[in-house]
């Protein structure tokens, strides 16, 4: 894996961006999106730049499992927000995770993936190790699926609700085998709070206890992180 050390949020969104930029340069056509605080210093250099956007179509790791799409926490507002309110794509897609049957629309959002190959797959990654909302345990074989959140997911995530009876128990996720597929994967953290879970995914065993291992069998990963998270390494 490739890595690249930044000062801070702001360079590795930076640094995120030139990327994307080459790669839409040379072609790239799609992007997988991510949420979580980390990707918005990305998605703020995106939105600066003067780059085009109209060709591209994105779609989303994941979104909780009830939550509106105006609920100002569901990851559909989230990306509304941070960048498709500013920036025009062709077209782009996140799960319903309101859908009445959930396997249903995982099994559709699957389909629509594979009919859309990701160039470029931006990822941050949680403190037990999850990408998108594939919690430790998640099989590598996994596609598009419903998950149950782990209490540790849940707890990380309390800080954007009122209480955490509010934080949803569940999700609907791009699966590891649906990440893995993406032509190239640029993973993002910051903070000291991440340092060993970036040590777990950087020098540790590649196994299902940290989905994010995954990533050492990926031919093109780029890990942008910051001091503090590197501060294990
Ligand atoms: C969330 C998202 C992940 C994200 C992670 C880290 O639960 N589903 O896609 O990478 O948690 O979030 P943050 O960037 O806020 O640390």
């Amino acid at each position: 894996m490739n890595i690249i050390k930044v000062k801070d949020p702001v360079a590795g969104g930076v640094a995120a961006f030139g990327i994307i930029k080459e790669a839409i340069a040379a072609g790239a056509k799609t992007l997988g999106l991510a949420t979580g605080s980390t990707p918005e210093t990305l998605y703020r250099a995106m939105v600066e730049s003067n780059l085009d956007f109209s060709n591209i179509t994105a779609f989303n790791l994941d979104e909780y499992v009830g939550l509106s799409k105006d609920n100002s926490q569901s990851y559909y507002y989230f990306m509304q927000e941070h960048l498709f309110k500013y920036k025009k794509f062709k077209q782009h897609f996140i799960e319903n995770g309101l859908a009445g049957d959930l396997e249903a629309e995982a099994a559709a959002y699957e389909a629509k993936l594979q009919a859309h190959p990701i160039d470029v797959q931006i990822l941050g990654i949680g403190l037990n190790g999850h990408i998108g909302f594939n919690e430790p345990k998640t099989s590598f074989a996994s596609l598009t699926h419903v998950t149950n959140l782990t209490e540790s997911t849940i707890n990380a995530n309390k800080r954007f609700f009122e209480r955490v009876e509010d934080v949803p128990t569940k999700a609907l996720t791009m699966g590891i085998q649906s990440i893995m597929r993406s032509k190239q994967i640029i993973l993002l953290a910051y903070g000291a709070a991440k340092a060993p879970i970036i040590k777990k995914l950087l020098e540790g065993p590649v196994s299902e206890d940290v989905p994010a291992s995954v990533l050492q069998k990926h031919p093109r990963v780029t890990v942008i992180i910051d001091e503090e998270a590197a501060s294990l390494l």
